[in-house]
C-alpha cells in the first residue's frame, strides 16, 4: 500500500486497555496522524483509566489528575471508547482483525506473582492485587472480605506497593473519609486493630525498590511510628553496590533516619525488616503465625546481590500477610503469551510470534516491558510502540481489515456487545460519583458495581 493509497483508506486502530499505556499511545496516535487516523478504545470496565483508577492509593489525589491528560485524547475526534466489553469475552481477534488495521494490546498485568510460601491458601493470606482493588473500588474485588481483628499484619516486599498497603492499614479514619477510598473499605479500614505491619525485604536496604518520597511518607504518618529493625543490620553507606542509584542511596539514608529514632508515641507503627523471607504462613484454618528466614546476599551469575536463605528461623505471630512482590500478565485468548515472562512477547512493541512479527499486533505499557514502572514510564514506552506501528503503516505493511462493518465500529461493538459503555456514559457515571462525593466533602464516592454503573447511566438517560 502507498502512502496516497493509505491516507485514502485511512487508518484504523483499536486500543485494548484505558491505563496510561492505551491513553499514551492513542494521544499519539492522534497527534501523528490527525483525523487519518480512528482509534476505538476498548475497556472491560465500564470505567477508564486503569490502576490510575483502581491501583494508585486513594490519598494521592494529585496523582490521580493525570487523567486530565487523558481526558483531553478522549475528547479529540477520531477517538471513541468502548467500556464494558473485555477482550476475549465478547470481542475476539479475529473480529478485530476484520474491522481494523492494527489492535494495540494495553492490557496491563493484573494477576500477582506467586511466592510460592506453603499456607498461601489460608484465610487471611492475601495478594497485594486483592486489597489495592478492594480498597480502590474495582468491581472483580468489591464483595472480598478482610478480617482486621488482628493485632500484627505482615506485608511482603519491599516496593512501592507494599508501601501503599502498610500506609492504607494506618491512615486514620479522617484523612481517609475525604478521599475517593471504596465506602466497604472506609468503614473495615476505620475500624481495624491492626497495631503493627511488618514490612519484609528478601535483599538488604540497599537493595529496596521503594522510590524516595514514598519511603520518606512513611516517617510523617500522623498516627504511626516507623522504625527499622536491627536485627544487626548495616545501614551505612557500604550496603551500596558500586553503582547503586541516587534513590537507593536516599533510601539507605532515610532508613538511617528511621533506624536512629525513638518512638514518637503513636498507637500504630510500621516496622522495616530486611534480609527476610517468610518460609511459611501457618494456622489451622487462618492465617496464625508467619515462619521467616534471615537472608543473607550473594553474588548472583549477573553480578548482582540476590537474597538466599540460612537456617536461621523465627516465627512471629501475625493474623494477616499481604504478597506485595510484584504483578504478573494474564494471556489473552489468540494472543501470543510468554509464560515465563508472563507477558506478550514482542519487539519494541511489535508482538511476535515463535520469532515472527505478528503483522498489525502491538502491546504497550505494563503488558509490553513487565510491571514496573510509574504513570509517567509508559509514555516513552508507548512511544516507541507507536513510531514502530506508523512506520509499519507508512511502509504499507500493515493489513487490511478482512471484513470491515458497513454500520462503522459503533454498529460493530453493538452488535457484540449491546451493553457497551462510551465516553460520554462514562461521564455520567463520572457525575453520579462526584454528586455522591460532594455533600461529604469526597472528591467522589465510586460505584463499585457493574449494574451501578449502568443504572446511573440509565438514570442520566431518563433525566
Ligand atoms: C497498587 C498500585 C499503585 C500504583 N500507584 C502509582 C502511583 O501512585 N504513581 C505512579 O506513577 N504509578 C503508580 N503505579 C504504577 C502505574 O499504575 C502503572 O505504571 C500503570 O498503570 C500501567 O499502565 P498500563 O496501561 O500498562 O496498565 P493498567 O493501568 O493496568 O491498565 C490496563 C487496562 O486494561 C484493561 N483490561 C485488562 N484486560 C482487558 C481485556 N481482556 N479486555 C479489555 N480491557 C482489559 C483494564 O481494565 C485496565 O483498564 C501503581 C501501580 C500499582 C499496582
Ligand atoms: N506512589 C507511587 O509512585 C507508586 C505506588 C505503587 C506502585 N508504584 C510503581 O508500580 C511498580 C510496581 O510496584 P511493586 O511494588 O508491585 O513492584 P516492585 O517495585 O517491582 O517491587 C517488588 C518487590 O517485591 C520483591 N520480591 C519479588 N519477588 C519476591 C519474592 N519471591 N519474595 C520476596 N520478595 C520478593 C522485590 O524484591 P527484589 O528486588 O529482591 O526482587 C521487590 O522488593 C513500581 O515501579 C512502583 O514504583 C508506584
Amino acid at each position: 500500500m502507498s502512502d496516497d493509497q493509505a491516507e485514502e483508506a485511512g487508518l484504523r486502530v483499536a486500543i485494548i486497555g484505558s491505563g496510561p499505556s492505551g491513553f499514551y499511545a492513542a494521544g499519539q496516535l492522534i497527534s501523528a496522524l490527525g483525523d487519518e487516523v480512528e482509534v476505538d478504545m476498548y475497556d472491560r470496565l465500564p470505567t477508564p483509566f486503569g490502576l490510575v483508577r483502581a491501583g494508585v492509593a486513594p490519598d494521592h489525589p494529585k496523582i490521580k489528575s493525570v487523567t486530565r491528560v487523558y481526558e483531553k485524547v478522549a475528547a479529540s475526534p477520531g477517538f471513541r471508547f468502548f467500556g464494558n466489553v473485555e477482550f476475549g469475552t465478547h470481542i475476539e481477534r479475529h473480529e478485530l482483525e476484520s474491522h481494523y488495521n492494527a489492535v494495540i494490546y494495553a492490557v496491563g498485568t493484573p494477576s500477582d506473582r506467586s511466592a510460592g510460601v506453603g499456607g498461601e491458601e489460608l484465610e487471611g493470606s492475601w495478594a497485594a492485587s486483592d486489597f489495592v482493588g478492594w480498597y480502590n473500588g474495582h468491581p472483580d474485588y468489591e464483595h472480598l472480605e478482610f478480617d482486621l481483628s488482628c493485632e500484627r499484619a505482615v506485608v511482603v516486599g519491599n516496593g512501592n506497593v507494599a508501601i501503599d498497603i502498610a500506609r492504607m492499614l494506618v491512615l486514620p479514619r479522617e484523612e481517609m473519609a475525604v478521599t475517593d477510598i471504596a465506602d466497604h473499605a472506609l468503614e473495615v479500614l476505620a475500624t481495624s486493630k491492626v497495631k503493627e505491619i511488618v514490612i519484609l525485604g528478601r535483599r538488604g536496604p540497599g537493595q529496596a525498590a521503594f522510590t524516595n518520597p514514598e519511603l520518606r511518607e512513611l516517617g510523617e504518618l500522623s498516627e504511626a511510628d516507623v522504625t527499622v529493625a536491627p536485627d544487626g543490620l548495616d545501614l551505612s553507606d557500604d550496603v551500596l553496590a558500586e553503582d547503586a542509584s541516587m534513590t537507593a542511596a536516599k533510601n539507605v539514608e532515610i532508613l538511617r533516619d528511621y533506624a536512629a529514632r525513638g518512638p514518637r508515641g503513636h498507637a500504630k507503627r510500621i516496622v522495616l525488616r530486611f534480609l527476610a523471607s517468610p518460609t511459611s504462613i501457618n494456622g489451622s484454618e487462618r492465617v496464625e503465625s508467619v515462619t521467616i528466614a534471615r537472608n543473607e546476599l550473594v553474588l548472583g551469575d549477573d553480578g548482582k546481590p540476590r537474597a538466599q536463605i540460612t537456617d536461621e528461623l523465627e516465627t512471629l505471630d501475625a493474623g494477616l500477610i499481604f504478597s506485595a512482590i510484584g504483578y504478573r500478565g494474564k494471556p489473552l485468548q489468540g494472543v501470543p503469551f510468554d509464560e515465563q515472562s508472563g507477558l506478550i512477547p514482542n519487539q519494541a512493541g511489535r508482538v511476535h510470534h515463535e520469532g515472527d512479527v505478528l503483522p498489525g499486533h502491538y502491546v504497550v505499557g505494563w503488558i509490553k516491558r513487565g510491571p514496573s514502572g510509574v504513570i509517567g514510564t509508559n509514555k516513552k514506552d508507548a512511544q516507541e510502540t507507536v513510531d514502530h506501528l506508523i512506520a509499519d503503516y507508512r511502509a504499507g505493511l500493515l493489513p487490511e481489515p478482512t471484513a470491515p462493518h458497513e454500520g462503522g465500529s459503533e454498529a460493530f461493538v453493538l452488535e457484540r456487545r449491546p451493553e457497551h459503555v462510551s465516553y460520554d456514559e462514562w461521564l455520567h457515571i463520572d457525575e453520579a460519583e462526584k454528586g455522591l462525593g460532594e455533600p461529604h466533602g469526597r472528591p467522589r464516592i465510586k460505584l463499585t458495581r457493574v449494574h451501578e454503573m449502568l443504572e446511573a447511566i440509565e438514570a442520566k438517560r431518563k433525566e
